[in-house]
Order: structure tokens, then sequence, then C-alpha cells
């Protein structure tokens, strides 16, 4: 064994220590094998920008179908091979149960965009990107600028936050769930749900961890089914109602499984992965108060320091894809059937793209080259949505907090162990007011 190969081996990508700090062995990866075979899991990693955009390119090779990690059906159910919800409704029998009063069953759910492929993942797309055209996204920049303000007037007195309770979660996900039709009083049953699907995704939840984000699962269903119906009959002016009102030339619109399988993704993809960003965002910021200085004096320089920020924190540091066919990918043999996981976050520090990769340049010129987004046909539905977001929570705390820094005292900073989504579980700043 050579001394690279050891070297590699000596990692667990799975291990929590590697998680909160993989920048060297993503360094060692890139440099040693781009696309390696971990000899420990038999997954396949892919790791350099280039051979992360060819793999994203290649969906007829590399699958989404790997549903199983979201609740859905993917190719065989469950991790013990059977479906989680046993005693599911059809599509058919849930109408006619909805039409009754309420969900009595749980719905298994399908497979739709982000755990589908063409054709059908193309179908999904069509129909719900129209429900996220930049039209609707723009006309949504007032209300964010409302919310920022509104959560900061809480705490700006204080000196101190922590800022992703306080902040960085309510701002995507107050935004959403408006979007969504869910009322006030029941955001936080929203934040229970959101949390649920996180730790499930996550693919380090413990069975019973399992077990209770079924649970939320079907309560998730079972409130949205009723709003997917009332908006049917009575559309209003939100992305809820474009969306299960949806035609395309020649399509049917999406049916009840399909609209709450979408819904569950966009509360899976939009909520924690924006709202990590905010906190990474804030916390290079509070490490960088020359930065912060430039951005507070001229916030133009925001949005570019927005694309920087999502290439360092690449708060969806890894996705799932599924080996089709016998294939090759950077000269490595990679059999049919075999998982590979494309490491978004090593991609985004590739000093083949990115000099200096680990430098926080809100003037990097190429920064909007990463992934942080993916690629290709799965590129992210929300990216609009979510950069608009941290363009304005970047814009409002800039006009508020004069200087942030990390708190004195506060506790180590720390990534909670998600093999897909990577966010810091808390952010205590202090901070002289504007
Ligand atoms: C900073 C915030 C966000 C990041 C970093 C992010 C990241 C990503 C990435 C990397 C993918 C591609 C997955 C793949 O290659 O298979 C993706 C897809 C997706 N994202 Fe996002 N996302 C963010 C925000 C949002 C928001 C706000 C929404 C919606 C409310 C959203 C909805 C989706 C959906 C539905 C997909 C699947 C699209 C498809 O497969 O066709 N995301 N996102």
């Amino acid at each position: 064994m050579t001394a690279s190969e050891r070297a590699l081996e000596s990692y667990h990508p799975f291990d929590p220590a590697v998680q909160e700090d993989p920048w060297e062995y993503y360094a060692l990866l890139r440099r040693e094998a781009p696309v390696y075979r971990d000899p420990q899991t038999g997954i396949f990693m892919v790791s350099s920008h280039a051979l992360v955009v060819e793999a994203l390119r290649r969906w007829e090779d590399f699958s989404n179908r790997f549903g199983v990690a979201l609740g859905g059906s993917g190719d065989g159910g469950s991790e013990e091979g059977r479906n989680p919800f046993e005693g599911t409704a059809s599509a058919g029998e849930a109408e006619a149960e909805l039409a009754r009063g309420e969900l009595r069953r749980p719905l298994m759910p399908v497979d739709t965009m982000l755990t589908a492929d063409p054709p059908e993942q193309k179908r999904y797309r069509s129909l719900v990107d129209k429900a996220f055209r930049p039209k609707r996204v723009r006309a949504l920049e007032p209300r964010m600028r409302a919310l920022c303000h509104s959560l900061i007037d809480a705490f700006v007195a204080d000196g101190r936050v922590e800022l992703r309770a306080a902040f960085a979660r309510p701002v995507p996900l107050t935004i959403i769930a408006e979007q969504l039709g869910v009322g006030a009083a029941d955001l936080d049953d929203f934040h229970r749900w959101s949390d649920g699907f996180v730790a499930q995704l996550g693919g380090m939840a413990s069975p019973e961890e399992r077990r209770r984000a079924q649970e939320l699962i079907f309560e998730f269903q079972r409130y949205f089914a009723k709003i997917v119906l009332a908006r049917r009959s009575e559309p209003r002016d939100d992305i809820i109602s474009d969306m299960v009102n949806a035609r395309v030339e020649g399509e049917r619109p999406l049916d009840l499984p399909e609209c709450l399988s979408i819904l569950q993704q966009l509360l899976v993809a939009g909520n924690e992965t924006t709202a990590s960003t905010i906190c990474e965002g804030m916390r290079l910021f509070a490490e960088h108060p020359s930065e912060w200085k430039r951005v507070r004096e001229d916030p133009a320089l925001v949005r570019n320091a927005v694309e920087e920020i999502l290439r360092l924190a690449t708060p969806t540091a890894n996705m799932w894809r599924v080996c089709r066919r016998d294939t090759q990918l950077g000269g490595v043999d990679i059999p049919a059937g075999s998982m590979v996981l494309v490491r978004y976050g090593a991609a985004n520090r590739d000093e083949d793209v990115f000099p200096d990769p680990d430098r926080f340049d809100i003037d990097r010129p190429n920064a909007s080259e990463h992934v942080a987004f993916g690629q290709g046909i799965h590129f992210c539905l929300g990216a609009q949505l979510a950069r608009c977001e941290l363009v304005k929570s970047i814009e409002v705390l800039a006009e508020r907090l004069a200087t942030v820094r990390i708190a004195a005292g506060a506790p180590p900073l720390r990534h909670p162990p998600n093999i897909l989504l990577r966010g810091l579980e808390a952010l205590h700043l202090e901070f002289e007011a504007a």
C-alpha cells in the first residue's frame, strides 16, 4: 500500500470529526484520487470541480433515484428493503379520504424532482419551475427586507445574539411558509417537520429518530393535503397555488402524492441550507471585520460576497448518485449499482479553479463558478429565491449592525454531523448597533 493510500484510508467519511473539519481530507482526495472508492464503505467519492461537474452532467450514468434517503420510494424501499409506510393510501384513496374531511393514512412518498430522473424529473420541473419564476421571487423582496428588520428589532438592543435561532432560521422558514399557505400560528409545527426531515436525511439518525421522522412526515402530509385541496378550488397569489394548479401543454396537473412529495422537498432543501449560509457568512464577516466595513460602505459588494460565502459554506456538502450501468469516471471503473457521493464542498475549494481556495475573498472574480447549487438538470430549483434571501439578509444586517464579532465565551463552533447538509449549530455574536 502506498503512503497516499494509507493516508486516504486513515479517514472515515462518516466520522463526525472528519465532517467537522473535512478540508485536509478533501484536499488529499482532490490531489491523490479525485474519484476514490472508499474501501470501508464501498462508496465512490468525486471531489474535483471538473469531475463533479462531469458526474452531474452525465445523468444517464449517475441517477438521482436514491429516494430512500429522503423517505421516498427509491429503488428498494427503506434501508431494510421494505416500505417504511405500512398501510399507505393510493392517490385515489387519499383524494377520497380528503374529500370526506381528513387524510387517514400516510401517503407513500413518490420520487419527484430531487429523487427522480428524466423523463419524470423533467415533467416535475416544468410544472414547478413556473411557481419559482424570477418575477415571483422579485415580488417577495420588500417582504424579505421587512422580515429581516423585524427580526433584528427583537435583539438589536441586547448587543449579542444567537444568530441561527433569532435570524438565520426564521428568514427562509417564514418566507417559504407564507408562500405555502402556513399560518403564523403553525410556524412552530413547520420548524418541527423541517427538523425531522433533516435528521432523516443526514444518514446518521438512529432507528428511533427515523421512526419519529416518519410520524412527522404523516403530520406534515395531513396538514398540507388540506391546503392543496383548498388552493385547487380557491387559488391565491402564492407559490403553492401556482404549483397545484400548474399545467404545461399536454400534461396532467400534479396529483396529491406528487404535490406532497414536492412540498416535502421544498421544506428540506430550502430552509436549513439558506439558514446555514447566512450563519457561515456572518461568521466569515465576524472573522474579517475589514470586509464587513466594506460591505457596509458599499452594499453593491454584497451580491458577489454572497457567491463567495456560498462557495466556502457549501451547505449541501454532498449529494448522492446511484450508478446506473458499468462506467468510468476520471479513469476509474464504477460498477452498476454503486453509490456515488458527489462532494460539492470539495469541488468548491479546488485550487485549479479557485486560487488560494480557503481564503474569503469577496472580490473573487469567479466566485459564482461554485457548484453550491449543483449543475445540470437538477440545478437548485430555489437558487433564485435563496440568493435573494441571502442578499437581503446580509444587506439588512449590514445596515443595522456596525460591527460584529464572535461572542466572548461562546461555545466552540460546531457543525452537527450530517453527510449531506453542513451548517453551524449555533452562532453567538456580539455587535455594536448602527
Ligand atoms: C443556500 C441555499 C440552497 C442551497 C445551497 C441549495 C443546494 C441545492 C443543490 C446542491 C441541489 C442539487 C442537488 C443534486 O445535484 O441532486 C439543489 C436542488 C434542489 N433545491 Fe436547492 N439549495 C438551496 C435552497 C433552496 C431553496 C430555497 C429551495 C426551495 C424552496 C430549494 C429547492 C431545491 C429543489 C426542489 C431541488 C431539486 C431540484 C431537482 O432535482 O430538479 N433549494 N439545491
